[in-house]
Formats: C-alpha cells, structure tokens, sequence
C-alpha cells in the first residue's frame, strides 16, 4: 500500500474530508502525535472523536480518534498509539508533513461537558492514549467555566509516555485563551506503573486506597461535588466504572447529563 500522500486517481470518499498533515512528532517507539489542516466548515464539540484513516486502499482501514485539540483551535490534533501489525497504525506511524489523511465528517462521543451535570471538581481518568480527549477539554475555557477544579490523572507503564500530558498541561497553563482560567485549577496527576517513578501504581489502585486524595489534597470522591470522566482501556473503564457507582456517581449520556461519563480508548 502507498502510504506517503495518495495513490493516482484516488478520490476522497463524499463521507470523508481529505486533510493535509502539517506537524508529526514522535515520542516513544510506541506514541507520537500530529497535526492536519482543519476544514472550515468542520464544528464539534471538545472531547469528541472522529474516524480518521489513510487514502491507501480502495476501502481504508478507518479508525475512532479523539480530537486532542480544542474546538476553538485552527488545526487539528490527533495522538496515537503504534501497534506492529496494526491495520491502521503501522501506516500511519509513518505519515510526514504534507501527506494526506480521511477524516469522516461526523464527530462524536460522550466525553462532553454536556453529558455531565454542574459539579465542583472535574475528574479526568485517563491511561495511555486515553488522555487524547482531555488534551481537548483542558483546552477550552468551558470547562474552567463549568468546574473550579480539573484533575487530569494520566497512568503509563514508563514515564516516556508522560511526557505528551505534561506538554499538553504545560500549553494549557500558558495559553492566551485559556491559561489564566487554568491556573491554580488544572493539575496533572501522573503515575507510571513498570518504570520507578515518584508515583508509581495504578490510577485504580490509588483511588480504591484513597491514597490519589492525600497526594491532591483534595476530599474523596462523592456525587455532591465531583464529576469523572473516564478514557482507557477496556479493562480501565470496566474497573472505573465499578469505582463510580461505588462511589454513588451515575452514568450519563448525551441525551442524559449525569454524574460521569466513559470511552474506550483507540487501540490498534
Ligand atoms: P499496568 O502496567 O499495571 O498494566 P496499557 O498500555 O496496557 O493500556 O496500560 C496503560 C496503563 O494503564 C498502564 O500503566 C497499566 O498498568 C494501566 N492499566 C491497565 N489496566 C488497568 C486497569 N484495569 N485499571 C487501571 N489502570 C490500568
């Protein structure tokens, strides 16, 4: 398959926008991130995902993506896993500056402010690639004007992969748009699990002990005041997803606005 910009003769599905990549950055063997054009008339909400694939087959291998940009933002952003052998990541792990991408045009997800209903303290649970959508929502003045508190917890086997969530918290902090709402309420709470690391152990494990609580210096959990959204695994979201209903959260939805809300995380 030609990876490299598209075959001859190929046409962009009606469904999808054809988008120029125009920033690639690598961080581990198994991360990087990247930047394409953003049509003008493309609208969707922070947080949300969209398909995107490669215009290297008759019918591209299309994959779901969370936007790590904000609405507001001139440019999209994606951050991806690369999987050996994945249909869509080995291609896409090679892609350069000025290469083209499918994006279908219809965005969508449940990890939006409106899914969720006013809470004092917004929770963001995120592992590997999963912090994808809350590099969006960190990003845009609405969630500091929903929340007085946003913590964005980010789990990794091996503090390399931290490094995406440090920057995307560091732009957050110092953006002209956002940073000054986001100062002194965004905080980045960060574990690795394989690797020694000043925290180590899972996001899971530090909320069942309580022990995510001392570290922030923040009460526990309750459906009063806070507010979880969930990004990770499969596994992850199963077992958050039991930590908030212990808790006494319920789920919501787009439709039904509620105490917290789940997605699964890209994955190959
Ligand atoms: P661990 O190293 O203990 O498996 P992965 O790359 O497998 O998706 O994992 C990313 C991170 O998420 C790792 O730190 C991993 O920890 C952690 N993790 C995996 N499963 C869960 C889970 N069920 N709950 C919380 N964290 C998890």
């Amino acid at each position: 398959p030609i990876v490299q910009g598209r075959p001859a003769g190929f046409d962009i599905p009606a469904a999808c926008f054809g988008l120029t990549v125009t920033e690639v950055q690598h961080y581990t063997d198994r991360l990087f991130r990247f930047r394409v054009t953003r049509p003008a008339t493309f609208r969707f909400r922070s947080g949300e995902f969209v398909m995107i694939g490669l215009p290297n087959a008759e019918r591209p291998v299309m994959r779901a993506y969370s936007i790590a940009s904000p609405a507001w933002d001139d440019t999209l952003e994606f951050y991806s896993i690369k999987v050996p052998d994945g249909p869509l990541t080995e291609h896409l792990a090679n892609i350069q500056v000025g290469d083209t991408i499918l994006m279908r045009k219809k965005p969508t997800g449940t990890l939006v402010l409106d899914a969720l209903t006013p809470g004092k303290r917004l929770w963001m649970l995120s592992t590997g690639t999963g912090i994808a959508p809350f590099a969006s929502l960190i990003r845009d003045p609405e969630t500091y004007e929903r929340f007085d508190e946003v913590i964005l917890c980010h789990g990794c086997r091996e503090v390399a992969e931290l490094t995406f969530g440090q920057e995307i918290t560091d732009a957050a902090l110092g953006d002209p748009l956002v940073g000054e709402m986001a100062q002194g309420r965004l905080r980045l709470f960060n574990t690795a699990t394989r690797e020694a690391y000043k925290v180590k152990g899972r996001i899971t494990d530090m909320i069942r002990s309580g022990d995510i609580y001392t570290a922030l210096n923040v009460p526990p959990i309750t459906a009063a005041d806070d507010r979880v959204m969930i990004c990770g695994s499969m596994e992850m979201l199963a077992d958050c997803r039991s930590i908030c209903l212990e808790l006494g959260l319920e789920e919501g939805a787009n439709n039904r606005p509620a105490e917290f809300v789940v997605e699964k995380a890209f994955v190959d």
